[in-house]
Parts: C-alpha cells; structure tokens; sequence
C-alpha cells in the first residue's frame, strides 16, 4: 500500500485523573483510506477517537503527553485553531444526532455557523451534501420536514451530510452503525466505501467483521495500549501478537 500519512499518532498517552487511557501510542493512518480501531469495550477506542477533534478538551481533568499530527502539524501545538479543526475533522456518533430542525436547516447548519446565509448560495451546497451521502432522492421532497422524523439510518446519513456540508478531510465514525439494522448498516458501509475516495475515515467498531469488511487498515486496542495495527487483511488472518489472535478467535473476555 502506498501511504501517504494523514494522521500521525506519536507516544500519544491521555490521562483521565490519574488514570492512563492511552498509554503510549503510536500509530499512522493513511489518506483516503479507512482505518478501523477495534478491541473490547472501554479500551480507549473512542477516547483516541476523540483525540483527534480535541473533543476530550471539553472533559476537565483531562491530561495529554505525545503529539498527534494532522497533515504534519501537531493539533495539541500552539496556535492551533480547535474551531477550525473540528470544521475539518467531522463527527459521526453512535445514535445518529440530527438537531430538532428541518432536514435543510441540518444541512445548512454548519454553513450557517460559518456566515453563510444566502438561500441560493446554500441551496446547491445542501443538494450536494445530500447527494453524497445518498440521501437526496429520499428527502428531497421534504427537505422542510422535521429530521427527527426520519427513519434512523437516514438521520445517521443526514448527520453525514450535515458534516459534508462544511468540506471536512477527515471523518471520524464512533460506532457509527450500532443503531441500526443490518440494512441500514450496509447502506453506510456502501457509503463509507464511496467516501474514502475523498476522505479519509476512521472508524471506532466493536464488530469485527464490519472492521474486516471495509476497513484498509486496523489497530488493536487493549486497556489503551495499541497492541498490533496493520493491513487489515494481514491483521485478520495473520496476527501478529497473541493478545490480538485470543481477541479475534472470540478467546478474549
Ligand atoms: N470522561 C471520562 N472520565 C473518566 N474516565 C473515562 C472517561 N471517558 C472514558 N473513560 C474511561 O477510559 C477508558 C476508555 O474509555 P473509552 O475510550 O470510552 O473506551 P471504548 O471506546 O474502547 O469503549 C474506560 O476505562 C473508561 O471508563
Ligand atoms: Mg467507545
């Protein structure tokens, strides 16, 4: 694979209190690519997850050592702007989180945020957003609607098109299917694939064989240390580290 890095996590340790949650870790994600960090429950997934859009600065007692480097540039270095950074860097969550608005105002949301209000010069933004997270044909006759009226695995789409809106180049998912069935669930997998051609994605799953499916690249998480991460095919059937083969034969836990 021809990486070219993206994010880059050096020595990353993150410390709630005084409890380590990440202890050291180190790891490269790929541009365009979709990198998946699977392991069991509260190993840190989503606290690194986090780390990205600096969303853990809103937890007080919260401690960062290490660096994490976006396009080369570490985020936790002075004279990064955590706006700007979250407009880049997007978020998709768990139970999808449209606002209590229309469906185009959700759209509109973050352009609105950004000072721009025009109707016409938002109108093809929306359309487009919507497009690419394939949500168009469905809402585009009730675009006035409530979002929250939607079935779920359209408001998790809207969320994506809420966060397209805005020309993010990384999109985080934190469990981003676990609320929806497995129809919905292969609507956004389709999906994700689709956007890694302009984006780069990195996914929190507990699902290993969703990692397996979609992902290019996985790392292994265990009581926040980065066991293993490699090619997803590699990783899968030729683990390299014991704790990662008990995990992924069903051993662990
Ligand atoms: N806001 C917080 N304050 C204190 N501890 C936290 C907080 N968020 C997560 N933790 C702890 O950090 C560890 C990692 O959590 P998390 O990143 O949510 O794991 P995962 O996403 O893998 O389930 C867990 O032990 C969890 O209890
Ligand atoms: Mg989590």
């Amino acid at each position: 694979m021809s990486l070219n890095a993206k994010i880059r996590f050096v020595q990353l340790s993150l410390f709630y209190g005084a409890f380590a949650a990440l202890k050291r870790v180190s790891m490269t994600m790929a541009e365009r690519h979709i990198t998946a960090l699977i392991g069991p429950s509260g190993c840190g997934k989503s606290t690194l997850l986090r780390t990205l859009n600096r969303m853990n600065d809103l937890i007080s007692g919260v401690r960062i050592t290490g660096q994490v480097l976006v396009d080369g540039k570490n985020i936790y270095g002075p004279g990064t702007d955590v706006t700007e950074l979250r407009k880049r860097i997007g978020m998709v969550f768990q139970r999808p989180n449209p606002f209590p608005l229309s469906v185009r105002d959700n759209v509109a949301f973050g352009l609105r945020v950004a000072g721009l209000t025009s109707r016409s010069d938002v109108a093809p933004i929306i359309e487009r957003s919507l497009r690419a997270a394939w949500l168009w044909d469905q809402v585009k006759d009730r675009l006035e609607q409530p979002a929250l009226d939607l079935p779920l695995d359209q408001q998790q789409r809207l969320c994506i098109a809420r966060l397209l809106a805005v020309e993010p180049d990384i999109i985080l998912m934190d469990e981003p299917c676990s609320a929806l069935d497995p129809i919905a669930t292969g609507k956004v997998e389709e999906l994700m694939l689709e956007l890694k051609k302009q984006y780069t994605i990195v996914i929190v799953t507990h699902n290993m064989q969703q990692a397996a499916r979609i992902s290019d690249v996985t790392g292994y998480m265990l009581l926040g240390d980065m066991i293993e991460c490699g090619e997803t095919a590699v990783l899968f059937t030729n683990p390299q580290d014991r704790r990662t083969q008990d995990y992924l034969s069903g051993r662990y836990g």
